[in-house]
């Protein structure tokens, strides 16, 4: 099987995010090793839209995420909850826009060229939290409702 990542940049968003999850169920049949179905979903989202920086960190012990799959340039090791966008949307449990990183305090720069991100939660079947998803872009407020629904949509495939 060798399915190229579509690129979905001239399409409207909810249909993208349509078809990227139809894309992404049909190559991760049959597969439910998380970081397998993390790696081609980060793989997926980064490519399709083009973005800057696409990936998640894991809940690696009580209120500390670590990078996990990811593209883009290097991502910092560590992220405490409630510092940074990450750490925030991972103590609320909550998806945070940021349209302008400048504007948040504490956002944590991995890569200087990042202008907005989102970060959504991933909650496993438990309802625990397992780990963010961060996008990122080198374009102002690039994210909307229309990112938020298809991105949480994405990510509840790991609470199955
Ligand atoms: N900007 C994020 C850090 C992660 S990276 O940008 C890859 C934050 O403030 O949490």
């Amino acid at each position: 099987m060798a399915e190229a990542t579509l690129d979905l940049r001239g399409l409207p968003k909810s249909e993208a995010y349509r078809e990227l999850a139809a894309q992404l169920e049909s190559i991760l049949a049959g597969i439910d090793d998380p970081l397998t179905g993390m790696s081609t979903l980060a793989a997926l989202v980064h490519h399709g839209f083009g973005h800057l920086w696409t990936g998640f960190y894991r809940v690696v012990a009580p209120g500390l995420l670590r990078v996990g799959p990811y593209q883009g340039t290097l991502g910092c090791l560590e992220i405490p909850f409630g510092k940074g966008v990450c750490g925030t949307a991972a103590a609320r449990r909550q998806t945070v826009f940021v349209p302008d990183v400048n504007a948040f305090p504490g956002h944590i720069a991995c890569d200087g060229r990042a202008r907005s991100e989102i970060v959504v939660p991933v909650i496993d079947s438990r309802g625990e939290l397992t780990a963010v998803l961060d996008v990122d872009s080198e374009r102002l407020a690039a994210f909307d409702e229309a990112d938020r629904a298809g991105l949480e949509q994405l990510v509840r495939r790991f609470a199955l």
